[in-house]
């Protein structure tokens, strides 16, 4: 049964501190640093309307598209997350099974809690498998072979997460990582020395970490001649960057800082949006995470070059609160919301939506 009191998608994160204790959820919910990158992901969007038409024709409307030669119901996906039985005992298989149901592409993180044999068999066609660079070449190629065998249909290649700036919201609840919560796919790889040893007198702490298995755009060149499944690049904030992940065998991109989670005071991701689908010219494929919280706005992202969405923590705050069923509600309602936007705009596809239906509120 559905919980009381959800009219829209974001009510799942209004209801998640009522299913979440309170240091696990500052844990999610945060940002690095003091959120400010957390909250300009918000407030991009906060400052975007959309322009409605009047008497539009919507006969044979609809949300699908074709991804990576995929064909998705709808552009909204959910966005790798990492450790999910903090939210839900039965973690990521729930995921998978609402988003199944929900007819919605899942990107399963390298840091599940559910392995990723265990997520393919309870999720739908459409998965792509979340790919950390490990230290040891050998465990990353049996990731990758393993995503091959269990059907995941392409790779998230997350590139901005070698650098992690600690949350203070999470340090000042008190947040530790639970002792029993484990990557379960990564169980069975060499254990690797500790990220970050003491430094040596004189050196870097800082420094030091992230030069220790450091991944080059060399890595993504010897990853895309492994494997025939398309990459994605997520991290992508910079133009320049851009070019060079495509240059290095990215077939697409998803525009993001993680959720305001690696450094504080990085752009907004819809606000670097336009200048990075500039910069890839308009057959690239082109995803954005990074403060959706409605079908508006997916529909904002989609009118300023985004093929698609990716959704994080709201997906951990429907899991939280009602399990699958939960994840896949909130994904309907989603869609819902984007579809109203659609028929408000008079939109009758995805191709439909531009910048000319998007009002700017703080342009006078
Ligand atoms: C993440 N994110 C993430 N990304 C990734 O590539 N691999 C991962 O394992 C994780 N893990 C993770 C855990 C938690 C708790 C959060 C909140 C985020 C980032 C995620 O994929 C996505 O970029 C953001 O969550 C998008 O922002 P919103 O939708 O949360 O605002």
């Amino acid at each position: 049964r559905l919980p009381d009191g959800i009219h829209c998608a974001a009510d799942y994160s209004r209801l998640a501190a009522g299913a979440i204790d309170a240091p696990t959820l500052a844990y999610i919910d945060g940002g690095s640093g003091e959120d400010r990158t957390l909250a300009a992901n918000r407030a991009a969007f906060g400052r975007l309307g959309l322009v409605p038409r009047l008497l539009p024709d919507l006969r044979g409307a609809q949300t699908r598209l074709s991804l990576l030669g995929q064909e998705l119901a709808h552009p909204i996906l959910l966005a790798p997350v990492a450790y999910q039985a903090l939210a839900h005992p039965r973690a990521e298989i729930e995921t998978a099974r609402g988003a199944a149901a929900a007819e919605a592409c899942m990107a399963c993180s390298t840091l599940s809690s559910a392995s990723l044999e265990e997520v393919a068999a309870h999720a739908g066609p459409q998965r792509w498998f979340q790919l950390y660079f490990q230290p040891q070449r050998a465990a990353t190629l049996d990731l990758v072979r393993r995503a091959e065998a269990a059907g995941y249909t392409a790779l998230v290649v997350t590139l901005d997460a070698a650098i992690q700036a600690p949350s203070l919201r999470a340090l000042r609840a008190g947040f530790r990582m639970p002792a029993g919560l484990r990557a379960a796919n990564l169980a069975d790889y060499p254990p690797t020395p500790p990220k970050s040893p003491a430094p040596l007198p004189g050196a870097s702490r800082i420094f030091q970490a992230a030069t220790r298995d450091a991944t080059t755009w060399a890595d993504l060149d010897w990853l895309a001649a492994q494997t025939s499944l398309p990459l994605l690049v997520k991290g992508v904030l910079h133009p320049e960057d851009a070019g060079l992940a495509l240059d290095h065998g990215a077939a697409g991109l998803v525009v993001s800082n993680h959720g305001g989670r690696t450094i504080d005071g990085a752009p907004a991701s819809l606000s670097v949006l336009p200048s990075i689908r500039q910069a890839v010219g308009p057959g690239c494929p082109l995803l954005l995470d990074g403060g959706v919280r409605s079908g508006a706005g997916a529909f904002k992202a989609i009118a300023l070059g985004a093929d698609a969405v990716m959704v994080g923590r709201l997906q951990v705050h429907a899991l939280a609160v009602a399990g699958a069923l939960g994840v896949a509600h909130m994904i309907r309602l989603l869609r819902e919301e984007l579809e109203l936007c659609m028929a408000a705009t008079g939109c009758r596809t995805l191709a439909d939506i531009h910048d000319g239906l998007i009002h700017r509120f703080h342009d006078y």
